[in-house]
């Protein structure tokens, strides 16, 4: 465990320098770990790689570093924790951006990858993506303890699943036209989008020694920051314009997708998002943890971010 290293102080830590640090060391593993194996047919590396490297705010991998940091947790668990959920997370893009889904042409500035590379490749690389994060976190060399490594895969797995992202996306497609009502509109996006924020969260704290209470705690702070992230998802498809997001904006209405703004209107979504925020402050202060400060600055920005 990293007991060694010292803590951010809360009043002078600043995100900024901590993420440059973060972000090297995750784009230095993704470029190493992902299509770069020889096996690998280049037609499915091209595909894969292209989804995942050179683009993305890669706020899931963020939120594991913290989490393994406010724990005392093992780094090295938590880079390829890190990794894994943003290889699930680039998946879920590929196949959403799909024709039979969102059908999108545009995301993190490039064409989609189905655009790119046609429909079937798009298909396999999502699922050799998905693969690929349960590999990274069963390594054989010893690094990551048995017991740690099956835990980070059920997390991954529960948040991925039937009841996470994937059962999510299930209740998305099947909303298309249909307004749902507050509590459906809740479980659907705390299925698709919040289920794998919360996991990134939980899979950090996995990487070390946790209390239930803090865990409790932590869950309460992931659960309202994953929600709060959809639903400033769902404001910005409406505030933004495609070329600061990235992809292209205004598609929820054009799709007549369920979103928050659509059932509450844009300021209330916005109060909304806010109030979160404050919950999932309130639960990091219940969590007893001392090195909180990347996590409180990571909720922050992923609530009054403007891509
Ligand atoms: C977009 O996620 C899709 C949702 C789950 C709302 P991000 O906004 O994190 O997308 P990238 O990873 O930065 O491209
Ligand atoms: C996507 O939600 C959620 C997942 C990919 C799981 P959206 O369909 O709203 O995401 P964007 O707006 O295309 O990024
Ligand atoms: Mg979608
Ligand atoms: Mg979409
Ligand atoms: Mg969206």
């Amino acid at each position: 465990m990293n007991a060694s290293l010292p803590i951010p102080d809360a009043q002078s830590f600043e995100l900024g320098p901590w993420s440059v640090i973060q972000l090297a060391r995750i784009e230095e593993a993704l470029e190493r770990w992902v299509g770069a194996d020889e096996r690998v047919p280049e037609s499915l590396a091209q595909p894969m790689r292209y989804a995942v490297l050179d683009g993305g705010k890669r706020l899931r991998p963020l939120l594991v570093l913290a989490a393994c940091e406010a724990v005392g947790g093992l780094p090295q668990a938590a880079l390829r924790a890190a990794c894994a959920v943003e290889l699930i997370h680039a998946y879920s893009l590929v196949h959403d951006d799909m024709p039979c889904m969102d059908n999108d042409v545009l995301r993190r500035g490039k064409p989609t990858v189905h655009v790119r590379f046609g429909e079937a490749s798009a298909l396999l690389a999502g699922d050799a993506l998905q693969a690929l994060a349960f590999e990274l976190l069963t390594p054989d060399d010893g690094s990551v303890p048995p017991a740690m490594q099956a835990r980070l895969c059920r997390l991954l797995a529960q948040a991925a699943g039937a009841s996470g992202m994937a059962g999510g996306q299930a209740i998305d497609l099947a909303s298309v036209g249909r307004p749902l009502n507050s509590e459906q509109l809740h479980e659907m996006h705390r299925l698709k989008t919040g289920a794998l924020l919360l996991g990134s969260v939980l899979m950090g704290a996995a990487c070390g020694p946790t209390e239930p209470r803090t865990m409790a705690a932590l869950t309460d702070y992931g659960s309202a920051m994953g929600l709060a992230f959809q639903v400033v998802d769902d404001i910005l498809d409406v505030t933004a314009d495609s070329s600061t997001l990235g992809k292209t904006a205004g598609k929820d209405a054009a799709h007549d997708k369920p979103t928050f703004v659509s059932l509450m209107g844009l300021r209330p979504s916005q109060n909304y998002a806010q109030e979160l925020l404050s919950q999932a402050r309130a639960s990091l202060r219940a969590t007893g943890l001392q090195n909180t400060a990347p996590l409180q600055a990571l909720a922050d920005k992923l609530v009054n971010r403007v891509f």
